[in-house]
């Protein structure tokens, strides 16, 4: 066939004018990074998830405007892996973020002298290495103090955060709790700091959302000539729901859904920051949960949507999260995306975005989803490996989700039976089960299989016989190597002593405090 030269010129010519607009607008360089995290915030509690009363926000906007992911999970079921998987990239076991007492239950708290190991490589590190600024805002929970009540040995500016702004050590604000709706009488584990300094307590929830906000948008205001890195630890949606007068009574949905919108705020805040400063064009911001929404307080708690379980179980719904990406000049609009991926993910991706090479003597469980992300294709995770304290629980792989062992639901055994929630209200001492072994535990041998794409919500375990072979030897073989290969930190979280007298105290001995200038 022939073709003309003029027709090659004017090809080139196109091209050219092409890639110049697409630089010009969209700039090749390494990307600004903001990540916002939600606090609990289940796979079905907002809008454009399918929520059918929760009003429509910025985040549902975000995610019409950008990539919404379908079969994105959190590595743990509770907050504080959760949180070492998000910084570091690996499961809880190898970070040792783990409860010593074969418990989900996960939390460091205030007489912990323990914190997430110095020696775990965080993404705030690896972003500064490849010279971005990093700064943090909101709730922190991987550790406060080693040796004495103030040492902040634990807190992010020694996990590779530049700034920190106003923060909670600790995700307990339901100690905070004035109206005593959720705990009876309020301990005072209510703390909000600076940086490394107490500056409130206990703290006046009416407010905290405020500062966080203003610090975020300092942050960003202060960054606007290089590269930076923004950890938006949010403590929406998780109890006691406390919102700035604005909000209250906002939602059809009652305090759970005012509590939405105000994060639907926060987060449209910083994307109008983003705007008003021109950086949108060159600005990944990625939303996520950190895992699945606290069922055992009914309404208050969240929703997991078509999901079994919540919070502190290896059921989808304690797991799998509501995740957008957003960056208009790189990421279509209005994708849905149902590639596996993991919150491990996220590490990966943020440091090939900032072209910077992760050490190889490390295992990352997570890689990354730029192909998803930009060229729209589903590369999804083979396997994902779920885990309570370093107990394996369960697997996805493919459209198969398998347990090795599971964890009681509230009896009579599902989610959507109500019988302990009358008005939304929990009638009883909820039923928890968040062993990892034990009375509440059931052993699978063989294995339980559920069918995740046709039965999302994990009610018809299919028997092997339904397997195709090839499946079961893979899903043998994967675990069989994962195990092998698991190198498990010893467990932080348990296993020392609580130590009364490492407790934030400000103003000691009273112990309260409110140092306006510093918020
Ligand atoms: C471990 O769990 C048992 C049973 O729930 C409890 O009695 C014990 O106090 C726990 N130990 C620690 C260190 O948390
Ligand atoms: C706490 O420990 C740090 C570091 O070891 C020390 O500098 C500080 O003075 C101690 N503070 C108190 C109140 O003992």
């Amino acid at each position: 066939m022939h073709v003309n030269s003029e027709f090659y010129v004017l090809l080139a010519v196109l091209v050219a004018a092409f890639s110049y607009v697409a630089s010009s607008t969209c700039s090749d360089s390494r990307p600004n990074i903001v990540l916002i995290l939600a606090d609990d915030m289940g796979w079905g509690d907002l809008s454009v998830y399918g929520h059918p009363s929760q009003e429509w926000g910025r985040i549902d906007q975000m995610a019409a405007e950008g990539m919404r992911f379908t079969n994105f999970y959190s590595a743990s079921s509770m907050c504080s892996p959760s949180r070492a998987s998000i910084l570091t990239g690996r499961v809880p076991p190898r970070t040792g973020v783990w409860n010593a007492n074969y418990s989900s239950i996960s939390l460091f708290g205030p007489m912990d002298s323990t914190g997430l190991p110095a020696e775990e490589l965080t993404i705030a590190e690896v972003l500064r290495e490849a010279g971005y600024r990093t700064g943090m805002v909101g709730k922190w929970h991987l550790g406060t103090n080693q040796y004495n009540s103030s040492d902040g040995v634990h807190l992010p500016h020694h996990h590779g955060f530049d700034y920190v702004g106003t923060s909670l050590p600790f995700s307990m604000t339901w100690h905070c709790d004035e109206h005593q709706i959720h705990i009876p009488k309020p301990p005072p584990f209510c703390f909000l700091y600076r940086g490394a300094e107490l500056v409130q307590q206990p703290i006046d929830m009416h407010h905290m959302t405020e500062s966080i906000v203003e610090d975020a948008v300092s942050f960003i205001e202060d960054n606007v000539d290089r590269k930076f890195f923004l950890y938006l630890s949010l403590t929406h949606t998780h109890i006691d729901l406390t919102v700035t007068p604005r909000f209250h009574k906002s939602s059809a949905r009652g305090r759970y859904g005012d509590n939405v919108n105000e994060m639907q705020w926060v987060v449209g805040t910083v994307l109008d920051t983003l705007q008003s400063r021109h950086l949108q064009e060159n600005t990944l911001v990625f939303f996520v949960s950190d895992n699945g929404p606290d069922v055992n307080i009914c309404e208050e708690g969240g929703s997991p949507g078509i999901l079994r379980g919540g919070k502190g179980k290896t059921w989808d719904g304690g797991i799998r999260v509501p995740a957008v990406a957003y960056w208009p000049c790189r990421i279509q609009a209005g994708h849905t995306s149902k590639a596996i991926l993991s919150t491990t993910d996220l590490l990966p991706t943020f440091a090939e975005l900032a072209r910077k090479q992760l050490p190889t003597d490390i295992t990352i469980d997570g890689k990354s989803m730029s192909s998803v992300l930009f060229d729209g294709s589903a590369t999804s995770h083979e396997i994902l490996y779920f885990y309570c304290a370093d107990v394996l629980m369960a697997v996805r792989y493919g459209n198969y989700k398998i347990h090795f062992r599971s964890q009681s639901v509230s009896p009579p055994e599902y989610y959507d039976d109500d019988s302990t929630c009358v008005n939304g209200v929990p009638q009883d001492f909820p039923f928890l089960c968040y062993d990892c072994e034990g009375d509440c535990v059931t052993s699978h041998d063989p294995p339980l299989y559920f069918d995740i794409e046709n039965d999302p919500g994990e009610r018809w375990p299919l028997g092997e016989n339904k397997i195709p072979e090839e499946v079961l030897l893979r899903v043998a073989s994967l675990v069989f190597e994962h195990k092998k290969g698991m190198v498990a930190r010893s467990a932080e979280i348990g296993s020392e002593p609580l130590d009364p007298s490492l407790q934030p105290c400000c103003n000691p001995p009273a112990c309260t405090c409110n140092y306006p200038g510093k918020i």
